[in-house]
């Protein structure tokens, strides 16, 4: 059995370790927080150790696998930490701040020879997997227009790294990323990027809350995203997905289908506030525990992850393409800042 350490016991961290909770092929023995109560509650829920720094998590040699759920800009320093440890990995997204970072945990990783997947879970949300079957089976013949909005509370009236770019990356990095990955798999690589940015509502930022950005696809599909970060703590977070396609169009609204939208910052919650759509579902076909479960696959029968970091690194390319693009107002091509 893979023994599993979790390092950050926030939003998403809450998330996992519930997931762990109905996956028998591993046992979570150790959860660090630097609020060390946040890591105490996560662990009571299996008996574990818990720490105040991840360093201790990666200290431990009977540990396998080092999940890591702390914010974006500790990703980097975690992995090649966890690397050199040989603990095999799997890192929240968005994978990191930068390429050059991005690029540092592909190599420590491989160097170690453990394995190393960033968690792009929209891959795994039924609604998302069942587009994407539609469009592979040509359902709606050739795919040429694609519309998605992604949007809701922001996140750092709560956490208030979220709002820091330095630190998260904002919306578009953050958030946005999730529909830049499933599109991408979708339909290939993206050829240029187009964005705008506007800040809606917090006068205090200096960064754009409200992004729209275009993506022109190699195969011809023309893609417009929206991300909003504009909405209050009570805002329900909304997903939505249009691809119209030569003989047909696919269409998907979360607020129509998610059939309880609770918003809470309390950690004891059963909900988490973390910003996705939460799934409904709650057995093993949660988008969460089979993203979980596919990596501790390849771990334990030592093959290739779902998602390779190299995939993981295109979409941070794309995301950061988006951001440039609105910093130098032009269109930008992933290549210009994957260089
Ligand atoms: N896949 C998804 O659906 C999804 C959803 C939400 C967040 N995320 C990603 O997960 C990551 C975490 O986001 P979150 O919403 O859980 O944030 P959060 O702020 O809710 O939780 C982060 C936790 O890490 C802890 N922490 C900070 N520094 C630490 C350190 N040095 N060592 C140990 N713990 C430390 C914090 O105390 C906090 O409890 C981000 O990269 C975010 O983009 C992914």
């Amino acid at each position: 059995m893979l023994k599993v350490g979790i390092i950050g016991a926030g939003g998403i961290g809450t998330i996992h370790a519930k997931c762990y909770k109905s996956i028998p092929e591993a046992k979570v023995v150790a959860v660090a927080d630097i609020i060390p109560e946040r890591a105490k509650e996560l662990a009571s829920m299996f008996n574990a150790e818990y720490y105040d720094h991840g360093d201790k998590i990666i200290e431990r040699p009977d540990i396998d696998v080092v999940d890591i759920c702390v914010p974006t800009y500790l990703h980097c320093d975690y992995t090649l930490k966890a690397a050199s440890a040989k603990k095999h990995v799997l890192c929240e997204k968005p994978m990191a701040l930068s390429i050059e970072e991005g690029r540092k945990m592909i190599e420590a990783t491989n160097v170690a020879g453990v394995t190393f997947m960033v968690a792009h879970v929209l891959r795994y949300f039924p609604e998302y997997e069942n587009a994407y079957g539609t469009i592979k089976k040509g359902l709606i013949g050739l795919p040429k227009i694609v519309r998605t909005y992604r949007g809701g509370p922001n996140p750092a009236v709560t956490r208030e790294w979220y709002g820091i770019a330095e630190k998260s990356g904002g919306a578009i990095q953050d958030m946005l990323i999730h529909d830049i990955d499933f599109l991408k798999m979708c339909f290939g690589p993206v050829k240029e990027v187009y964005a705008k940015g506007n800040i809606l509502k917090r006068k205090d930022y200096k960064d754009p809350e409200y992004d729209l950005v275009i993506l022109e696809f190699y195969n011809g599909v023309i893609a417009h995203l929206v991300a909003d970060w504009s909405g209050s703590e009570d805002t329900p977070f909304v997903t939505k997905l249009e691809i119209a396609g030569t003989e047909g169009l696919i269409e998907y609204d979360s607020s129509k289908s998610v059939p309880l939208n609770v918003r809470t910052t309390n950690i004891k919650s059963e909900k988490s506030g973390v910003a996705v759509p939460e799934s409904p579902l709650d057995t093993d076909s949660n988008p969460y525990t089979r993203e979980i479960r596919l990596f501790l696959n390849a771990v334990e029968f030592k093959k290739e992850p779902p998602i390779s970091g190299n995939e993981a690194l295109e979409s941070l390319g794309i995301a950061l393409a988006a951001i440039k693009s609105i910093k130098l107002d032009r269109p930008v091509k992933p290549e210009e800042v994957l260089k």
